[in-house]
């Protein structure tokens, strides 16, 4: 009797030390509208029959330590199926093999999964632990680690971006990254890491699933703080840098924060002197005394940096009041040529008249005067007859006579050929 019953401890050790469930992986993350593997091996005693096998998920409000069996979300029995996994399993149905594929998972599917399985003789067990299953809802989010916890990050920092969304980061995808909406080639996995950020590295970043645009992240920028980069100094004029002419300095740089304080200083023989504090500097008539070397030193939170120094030379123009008296004198001298032209012109018009309306000219008139006709004067009358041809001015009164002294008749011809 003794022996029997040690036999039967035995036996009965032995069948409970076969009874078993083991889940592998036990924490799983997929993304959502995906399908995850629930891998899963069972034992039970060799001399018993299986029952029932199912896998079941405890509701919100019940325990979620596997105590309390909530819906059925695979059953031997599949009228035993709750109405939202149906369709959406698929049981190995092996020996001994209890995983089980749920597809098209979303974010009701968060919880704890166990699988729990009845035999003859009233044999049950539920796997202990189960499985806790995160569904990654999308969009994408990007959190960024810094060796320094709440800090700014800095040059030199190391940095790690990952890529996950608030539930958890689903493991083994290929994901692609992306500064500034341009992907970086060689960033594929999960997190991108920098060992040491620079100046360079400032920008908006984001993360995908590789090849899918749908899944992308909302950009983080990586606020990288920095001294002033690139000082250096742009001169704005109006035309050429000359005597009278505006000119502007900018000091120009790249930093993060922005520049808070700028110096500018002008170098001449040797002596350095500090002429300005803003970001530019004007100068509101160029003139020689403006000549000189200057540079501008930008500085914010982080450091300072000395711009290249540039060389300013004034080029000397003649005086505008020297310009306007020699515009005006010159102006002056061209009237009284052309009023010399003018007058010439006039003159040279009023000699060529004659001979240009000659038709005018033989406009002849033959005055008489106490002109008798020869039949009357007979006797012993000298005649005195003298032909005279004159071109006369018409202002001309007084004409030449040739007056005959010899007798009593006095006979006058004068042929006037005169202009009208
Ligand atoms: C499951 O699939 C079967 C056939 O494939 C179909 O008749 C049934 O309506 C589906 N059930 C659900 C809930 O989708
Ligand atoms: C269990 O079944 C699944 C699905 O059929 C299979 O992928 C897996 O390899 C099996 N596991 C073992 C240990 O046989
Ligand atoms: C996956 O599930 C969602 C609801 O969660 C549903 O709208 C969608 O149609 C399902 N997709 C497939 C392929 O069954
Ligand atoms: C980053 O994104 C913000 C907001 O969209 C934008 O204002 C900013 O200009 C971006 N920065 C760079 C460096 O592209
Ligand atoms: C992604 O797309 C590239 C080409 O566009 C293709 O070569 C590659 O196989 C795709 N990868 C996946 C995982 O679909
Ligand atoms: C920068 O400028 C602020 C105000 O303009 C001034 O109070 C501060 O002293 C300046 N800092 C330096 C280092 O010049
Ligand atoms: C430069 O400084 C020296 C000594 O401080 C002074 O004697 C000289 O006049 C200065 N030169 C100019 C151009 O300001
Ligand atoms: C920048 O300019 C300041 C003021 O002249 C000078 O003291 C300093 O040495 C300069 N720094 C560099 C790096 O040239």
């Amino acid at each position: 009797m003794f022996y029997i019953s040690i036999l039967l401890q035995l036996l009965l050790s032995a069948a409970v030390a076969s009874v078993s469930v083991s889940y592998n992986p036990k924490s799983i993350c997929v993304l959502e509208r995906s399908s995850v593997d629930f891998k899963c091996t069972f034992d039970y005693p060799y001399y018993s029959t299986l029952e029932t096998t199912k896998w079941f998920k405890p509701e919100a409000h019940q325990k979620q330590d596997g105590t309390q069996v909530g819906i059925s979300v695979y059953h031997s029995n599949t009228a035993e199926i709750h109405q939202l996994y149906k369709n959406r399993t698929a049981y190995a149905n092996q020996d001994r093999n209890c995983s089980l594929q749920l597809h098209n998972v979303s974010k009701n599917d968060n919880g704890m999964y166990f699988f729990r399985f009845e035999y003859s003789n009233r044999g049950k067990y539920t796997g202990q632990g189960g499985i806790h299953l995160s569904v990654a809802v999308l969009p994408f989010r990007v959190t960024v680690k810094t060796q320094k916890e709440n800090g700014h990050i800095h040059e030199g920092d190391s940095v790690t971006l990952t890529c996950g969304t608030e539930n958890c980061t689903p493991k083994q995808k290929l994901f692609a990254w992306f500064k500034n909406q341009r992907l970086i080639p060689e960033a594929t996995d999960i997190e991108f890491s920098i060992s040491s950020v620079s100046h360079h590295d400032f920008g908006n970043y984001s993360c995908a699933l590789k090849n899918s645009s749908s899944t992308s992240a909302d950009e983080i920028l990586l606020d990288v703080k920095y001294s002033p980069k690139n000082v250096e100094i742009a001169v704005l004029t109006s035309g050429k840098i000359q005597e009278g002419n505006s000119l502007t300095l900018i000091c120009m740089s790249n930093a993060n924060p922005l520049v808070t304080n700028y110096s500018w200083f002008l170098i001449k023989e040797a002596n350095v002197s500090h002429i300005g504090f803003h970001r530019e500097f004007f100068i509101k008539s160029a003139s020689q005394k403006d000549d000189g070397q200057y540079f501008c030193i930008a500085k914010n939170d982080m450091g300072s940096q000395n711009s290249t120094v540039i060389a300013l030379n004034v080029e000397v123009t003649i005086h505008q009041n020297f310009l306007l008296i020699a515009t005006a004198v010159f102006l002056i001298l061209m009237a009284v040529v052309m009023f010399g032209l003018i007058i010439r012109r006039i003159q040279i018009t009023l000699k060529k008249q004659p001979t240009e309306q000659t038709p005018a000219a033989t406009a002849t008139e033959e005055i008489y005067e106490n002109l008798r006709k020869s039949s009357e004067s007979e006797g012993n009358f000298t005649k005195c007859v003298i032909y005279a041809d004159l071109s006369l001015p018409p202002s001309t009164s007084d004409r030449p006579r040739c007056i005959s002294q010899e007798g009593d008749t006095v006979i006058i011809y004068s042929l006037l050929s005169y202009k009208e």
